[in-house]
């Protein structure tokens, strides 16, 4: 064999060798980097079903709000992070629901129903909410948040969306 004319048959193996180990070590790699990946190419979200039932509602007193808690896991990437939910529930004279957020659209705080005011109460900067979520007064810019809902077989089921 003579040197210098062109590509070596050591030369050509050699290259050949390691560039199908690339390829194989390549092929070898991506299970383990679309593991790696997967939580970033995942939507942000609650590992949750679409409805959250939240419990039977048919002998809830017309008028008054009863609160419902639950609790959820929210993805957002790598990072899990529990969160408590609280909702409000308040039966209607025609015998649907307002079903509302207890967080505050100010700054976050909870809000909570004071019977004796008649009213759902901020702590943080004294903000007030009617018995159907309008303000009344406060830096609040919005009525409390509300959720769709349905209601089967007597259980109110809500529409968990980011909020
Ligand atoms: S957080 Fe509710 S009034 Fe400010």
């Amino acid at each position: 064999m003579t040197e210098g004319h062109g590509l070596s048959r050591r030369a050509f193996v050699s290259g050949a060798v390691a560039f199908l180990g690339g390829i194989i070590g390549l092929v070898l790699a991506l299970p383990a980097i679309g593991y790696l990946l997967s939580p970033v190419l995942k939507k942000a979200g609650f590992d949750t079903e679409e409805w959250i039932p939240l419990g039977p509602v048919g002998e809830l007193e017309t008028g008054k709000p009863h609160l419902f808690t639950f609790s959820r896991t929210r993805r957002v990437g790598w990072e899990t992070t529990g969160q408590s939910f609280g909702i409000y529930v308040v039966k209607k004279p025609d015998g649907g629901y307002d079903v509302f957020s207890n967080v505050c659209t100010h700054l976050s705080c909870r809000v909570t129903w004071e019977e004796d005011r008649d009213m759902f109460v901020c702590p943080c900067h004294s903000g007030f909410f009617a018995l159907d979520g309008g303000v009344i007064s406060g830096p609040q810019p919005r009525p409390l948040d509300q959720y769709d809902y349905v209601v089967e077989e007597g259980i109110l089921k809500i529409h968990l969306a980011e909020v």
